[in-house]
């Protein structure tokens, strides 16, 4: 089938390498043109595993293309896939300018029959109004189909071609059979259902895990108080089939582009039709606190004064991503710099500090994990990357002033750091005093 995908982020990038893997012709558009330059000679931006490959093999052949321009793309296209950006408003409703404007250009653009297909995360009611924007462009026959997308950064070509599911919101019967057939390779539940149940399930999905991880780090801060350990407390709960193992991680709180943004805006959704989802407000006001409670702890146990020297592991919202959106880390580093503290941070895929304003000055990206622990008073762990959890720590104390470990994601809970000497202090793991 010939495919277009509009909007080339992590999202739309994904989407087109996993369906041209599967063996569909593709073009991806974007607005952006230095993207769309970078992406025919097969670089991408963006840390994203194996979508560089999928583009240097298929690029040749021209069965994966990008152009910056959309009519020529949508030229005997059957399927249009919208995956662009819905950001946070000021009030937390998502702001739908790129939908709505990638609606319309599709309707100006369009030349023949073609099923409209939405993958961006988007309000209940979108689907209706990204017809009704098409419909004022164009005379054609089309039909809107709500599609959401499941993919996780860092691994969204492998959910792409490995899903758990493929929801499909529409109610109109030749575009269904159409997007059936092109996901025919994809042996998983396919669920029909209406554009709105569609929609609301994919917040839906995202609200109830960030429920999981503010659940379970309420949870660490009665281990604290207790002198219980979240991680047997969380093995527990994780083997019962009803709860599930995953989403269960305490530390930190969720960050990215997604759930920070989803569940503002399921809550804005819900303020609309004058709903208090008071569960959804507890979620978010855990999450933003587990990050503040952890720079706090961190200041009262060094101690800390102006000039105090901390390592930070890790800056991106989470292992396998280079995407420092809403991340925890960041939020963590800015309160100890603006509280005077010096610090010195490694992270894989981050080789320059969060733009920012003064206090950034206070903040320096080294470029390896054992540079940043020098002198250190502190070492904290923010982001749970692979390579921190098998570094020779007798050289990280040698190197240290204080041997002191913060670990905001209990990645380093196993490594009996204790025994080498170390102050270790994670979040949950028993009484803190
Ligand atoms: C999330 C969802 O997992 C995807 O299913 C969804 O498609 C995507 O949002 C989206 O809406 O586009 P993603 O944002 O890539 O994917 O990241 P996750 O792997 O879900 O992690 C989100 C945050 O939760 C990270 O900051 C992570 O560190 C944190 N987390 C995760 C925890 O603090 N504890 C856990 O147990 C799990």
């Amino acid at each position: 089938m010939r495919v277009c995908v509009v909007g080339l982020g992590y999202c739309g990038l994904a989407t087109a390498a996993g369906l041209c893997q599967i063996g569909h012709e593709v073009i991806g558009v974007d607005v952006d043109s230095e993207k769309v330059a970078a992406l025919k000679r097969a670089e991408v931006m963006i840390h994203e595993p194996g979508v560089a490959a999928v583009l240097n093999e298929a690029g040749p052949s021209g069965r994966l293309r990008f152009s910056t321009d959309l009519t020529e793309a949508l030229h005997a296209v059957q399927v249009c896939f919208l995956c662009v950006g819905t950001p946070s408003l000021p009030d937390g409703l998502a702001d739908l300018r790129q939908v709505e404007t990638a609606a319309r250009a599709v309707g100006a653009a369009m030349n023949g029959e073609l099923v409209v297909v939405n993958k961006s995360t988007v309000p209940v009611g979108t689907a209706r109004r990204i017809r009704d924007l098409i419909t004022q462009q164009t005379k054609e026959r089309f039909a809107v189909i709500s599609n959401p997308e499941f993919l996780r950064e860092g691994q969204a070509l492998n959910d792409v071609l490995h899903p758990e599911r493929i929801v499909i919101g529409s109610s109109e019967e030749w575009a269904i059979k159409l997007l059936l057939r092109l996901y025919e390779p994809f042996n998983c539940p396919k669920f029909l259902m209406s554009p709105e149940s569609a929609e609301l399930a994919k917040y839906a999905a995202n609200g109830f895990l960030a429920a999981k991880i503010s659940f379970i780090n309420e949870i660490a801060q009665i281990c604290e108080c207790v002198g219980a350990n979240v991680l047997d407390v969380a093995r527990v709960m994780g083997a019962d089939s009803r709860i599930g193992p995953y989403f269960l991680e305490a530390g930190l709180g969720y960050g990215g582009s997604c759930f920070p943004k989803d569940t503002r805006a399921l809550q804005g959704i819900a303020g609309q039709h004058h709903h208090d989802f008071s569960l959804l407000e507890a979620v978010i006001e855990v999450n933003a606190r587990q990050r503040q409670r952890f720079a706090r702890r961190v200041l009262e146990k060094l101690k800390a004064s102006a000039g105090t020297r901390v390592a930070v592991w890790g800056l991106t919202f989470k292992a396998g991503t280079d995407d420092l959106r809403e991340s925890a880390a960041v939020d963590v580093i800015k309160i100890l710099a603006v509280a005077g503290l010096r610090i010195y941070a490694y992270d894989p895929t981050v080789k320059r500090p969060p733009p920012g304003p003064w206090w950034s000055d206070r903040v320096s990206v080294v470029a390896g994990p054992l540079e940043a622990v020098t002198e250190a008073d502190a070492l904290l762990l923010l982001t749970a990357w692979p390579e921190f959890h098998d570094i020779d720590f007798n050289e990280v104390k040698r190197r240290m002033k204080t041997p002191m470990i913060f670990d905001g994601r209990n990645f380093l809970a196993d490594r009996q750091l204790e025994k080498f000497g170390f102050t270790y202090v994670g979040v949950g793991l028993g009484r803190v005093v």
